[in-house]
């Protein structure tokens, strides 16, 4: 039997998953005062009713709510800066944070720094963690991808630096996260895409991390079975609310096992790919993680053809003959094409020029380290440019 290396595991302490749960915001929050601040992005969750229901829901039990919207995609810096000012100003006891990755993200950072004057810049930039504790939050994710109702990190970026990179810390991690597969059902295709081939990212490359461990190998192996099985459906058909609850328990479970295995290569590289590039984050990750699975194929043991039982890959299908590494790669590949995202870098929009300064930040990023291949800014841009 493998010896089992020490490890520490953080979760929230409430998650309440299942179609309608949105519905009991109220009543899960009462424990956490009387004041809530609501957070959310530029509209879609307001268009679409669900700022309303959970005001509703706060209301009935007789808390005072106050709603701070427009948080932007890869959300800047000052999108926490101005969400803490409404905090203070409604006297917020909890922060409920509602909406994609990037308004869950800031609304946990509005949490998290919500009891010190330190500016969030010193968090970014400085390396300070965020580990004093601050505002209880609840996480409402309307998206299946990000897993950041589970996690404790908040990715911002600072645009006068043009730096995407994540703050981290104890208080990042929610009290209370609220998973509604029914939030999802809206979303259109092509985010559903890109949110869902993040969740499968971050499955893999937590199940393949060196933080890898028995609790997150359990969680990441169960969200690649998730998500293998239901990505297609959700992405051919919105309102399949089963592949939605699947995808919505995939996304949850890949975002509990990298808060504590962490991740790899393509998310060291996402950050600077997405910066260059302005795509969305998830779909800059499927477009790297074939290249990266090649690349780690003789790093990982027999894990990589775990994945590929779990996931359901045929080793009899012809179209993914080959080492398991080549049929996973090959899958993730094919599964990109099916959702219209390409795996060259040049059809992201990357030009030779623009991988050496990728390649430097990709080698110094926090979840390069956990590859389970070392990669120097030489490997990653002999890889890169393989890849172009
Ligand atoms: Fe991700």
């Amino acid at each position: 039997m493998a010896t089992i290396e020490p490890f520490v595991f953080r979760a929230p302490h409430e998650v309440h998953f299942g179609v309608g749960e949105l519905g009991r915001l109220g009543e899960v929050s009462q424990r956490l005062g009387r004041k809530g601040l609501i957070t959310t992005g530029r509209g879609s969750a307001r268009e679409r009713g669900f700022i309303d229901r959970a005001q509703q829901s706060l209301a009935a039990e007789g808390i005072e709510v106050a709603v701070y919207e427009g948080i932007a995609p890869e959300p800047p810096l000052a999108d926490v800066e101005r969400g803490r000012e409404v905090a203070r100003a409604h006297e917020a006891d909890f922060v409920v944070a509602l909406g994609g990755g990037s308004a869950v993200d800031v609304g946990k950072a509005i949490a998290a720094l919500g009891l010190t004057e330190t500016p969030v810049t010193e968090y970014h930039s400085g390396g300070l963690a965020c580990d004093a504790p601050g505002l209880p939050c609840v996480a409402i994710p309307t998206t299946s991808g990000t897993g950041s109702e589970a996690t404790p990190n908040s990715v911002l970026t600072d645009p006068a630096k043009a730096k995407k990179s994540s703050i981290r810390g104890a208080a990042l991690l929610p009290e209370i996260a609220i998973i509604d597969p029914e939030l999802t059902v809206p979303l259109p295709p092509e985010p559903t895409a890109h949110s869902g081939l993040d969740a499968l990212c971050q499955a893999i490359e937590a199940y393949v991390s060196r933080g890898a461990n028995p609790v997150s190998d359990a969680l990441a192996l169960r969200a690649v079975r998730s998500i293998a099985g239901s990505l297609r459906r959700a992405h051919r058909d919105g309102s399949d609310l089963d592949a939605r609850t699947d995808m919505a328990l995939g996304s949850h479970l890949a975002g509990l096992a990298l808060a504590s295995a962490r991740l790899g290569l393509v998310h060291g590289l996402a950050h600077p790919v997405g910066v260059a590039t302005e795509k969305p984050h998830g779909l800059v990750c499927g477009a790297m993680l074939p290249m990266v699975i090649r690349a780690n194929a003789e790093h990982v043991g027999r894990r990589y053809s775990q994945v590929c039982d779990t996931a359901g890959l045929s080793d009899t299908d012809p179209s993914f003959m080959g080492g398991a590494a080549d049929r996973l790669a090959g899958w993730t590949e094919q599964l990109c094409s099916e959702l219209g995202v390409p795996v060259r870098l040049s059809e992201l929009g990357l030009s030779e020029a623009d991988l050496e300064p990728i390649a430097e930040v990709a080698a110094k990023a926090g979840s390069t380290a956990y590859n389970p291949r070392e990669m120097s800014a030489g490997a990653i841009l002999d890889l890169m440019r393989q890849n172009l």
